[in-house]
């Protein structure tokens, strides 16, 4: 690399990264957590906060047919670079999950506003509904740009209240019938960066403040519905029952076993009983299950097994089984050159260098199939996430922020062929 005509500008701060943070938490939690799900008004209070923050920087911010925000640095040439992540927060979450991308992406942009054009584009997304917390499906604006969206799946699915995610969605200004639209939003991308927190136990096991990322597991996420027969608590004789709480619950721990056998994870994160009272053997009962491992193969071995498990435990209880798909993503590498980067600014700032791959899923995911993609991952204390314990030493925060402040120059550097300095 040549060295940079370009002036240095002063870095970015990290400390001001974890001040806004913490404010951002002020305003959008309540004791039990982070309560800024997609589609409320305390996800829209986050959003407006982040764009009174590039407002300060003379950004303007504009909303694409999916209803993610973006902010654009013009530079020189036709290319563009993507950095960002998400605002929008399981129901009480944490502090730092997406939001932490954000604010890293808003302090790398300020940094390098303040020196002379960039020779490409610098572009700040803040994706809509990467959590899928209401409807179960992740990634709904990063996989709308990246063209991977299914919408007529999308388009029945429905919260818990039975509304549906078209109407929801269509209230925030997001139209179904108009989400292509969105992917004009990558024209001329070079690549996609996102910094997060791991949200697992890895990195802070191995005493590393940050590392790279190879990629995300593969996810297959179904709602298992047993239908019995509803009946008395008190006069129905044991043998003659048809409970369908119990051949969920049965499933359930075949999704904990097979997990464990291909060393992949397997979580029933929610159920629902009808009538859902004391005095009734449940007549129906609905489970969300959600399976993950790296091995495409593996991955469908475990679904098979379940999917097995759920027969045989509805014949034992007289109840009928239907497995309905919600949300499914293949094992998806990220670009290794530019995972090269990240792992050399890491081992730059620490003296060491860990590449470990994700079991969350991020924006990145949808992203990489479509522009090269890496991610940078700060640790995580104690491998807590989506709680509202979660939570990183500051020190850590900081450093990632200057990771990925390097990472981003470089990657700058590499997609326009031009030097950027950035340490
Ligand atoms: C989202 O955080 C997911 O990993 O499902
Ligand atoms: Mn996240
Ligand atoms: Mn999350």
């Amino acid at each position: 690399m040549t060295s940079s005509a370009l002036p240095r500008d002063a870095g970015p701060d990290g400390a001001r990264v974890v001040a806004t943070l913490r404010t951002l938490a002020d305003m959008t939690s309540d004791d039990a957590g982070a309560q800024r799900v997609a589609w409320t008004d305390t996800w829209q209070r986050a959003r407006a906060f982040l764009r009174q923050q590039l407002q300060e920087l003379s950004l303007a911010v504009r909303t694409d047919a999916a209803g993610n925000q973006w902010a654009r640095l013009p530079g020189g040439g036709s290319g563009v670079v993507i950095i960002g992540s998400h605002l929008d927060s399981v129901p009480d979450g944490g502090w730092l999950d997406g939001a932490y991308g954000v604010m890293c992406a808003v302090e790398v942009l300020r940094s390098l506003a303040a020196r002379g054009p960039l020779p490409c584009t610098l572009a700040l997304v803040e994706w809509a509904d990467e959590e899928g917390a209401r409807f179960g499906h992740s990634l709904f604006g990063s996989s709308a740009v990246a063209g991977t969206l299914n919408v007529a799946e999308v388009r029945e699915l429905a919260d818990a209240s039975g509304l549906l995610l078209g109407d929801v969605v269509a209230e925030h200004g997001v139209h179904l019938d108009r989400l292509d639209e969105a992917r004009q939003e990558i024209y001329g991308a070079r690549a996609y960066l996102e910094a997060h927190i791991e949200q697992g136990p890895v990195l802070e096991r191995e005493g590393l403040p940050i590392g790279a990322v190879s990629g995300t597991v593969g996810v297959e996420r179904h709602r298992v519905t047993f239908r019995g027969q509803t009946a008395h608590s008190g006069s129905t004789p044991m043998d003659i029952r048809r409970d369908a709480f119990l051949a969920a619950a049965a499933t359930a721990l075949a999704v904990r076993e097979s997990a464990v056998r291909h060393q992949g994870v397997g979580t029933v994160g929610a159920a629902r009983l009808r009538p859902g009272i004391v005095t009734a053997v449940a007549g129906e009962t609905a489970i969300l299950v959600d399976q993950r491992h790296p091995d495409a193969g593996a991955l469908q071995a475990m679904l098979g097994e379940v999917q097995r498990a759920s027969e045989q435990a509805a014949k034992a209880e007289g109840c009928a089984v239907r497995w309905e798909p919600i949300f499914r993503a293949r094992p998806q590498p990220f670009t290794d050159e530019l995972v090269g980067i990240v792992r050399e600014v890491c081992t730059e700032l620490t003296g060491q260098q860990r590449v470990l791959p994700s079991w969350a899923l991020h924006d990145a995911t949808p992203m990489a199939g479509a522009v090269p993609t890496a991610m940078l991952f700060t640790s995580s204390t104690k491998g807590i996430s989506h709680a509202r314990e979660e939570d990183t030493p500051e020190e850590h925060l900081r450093l990632g922020v200057e990771a990925f402040y390097r990472t981003v120059c470089r990657v700058i550097a590499w997609s326009s062929g031009s030097a950027v300095s950035g340490q």
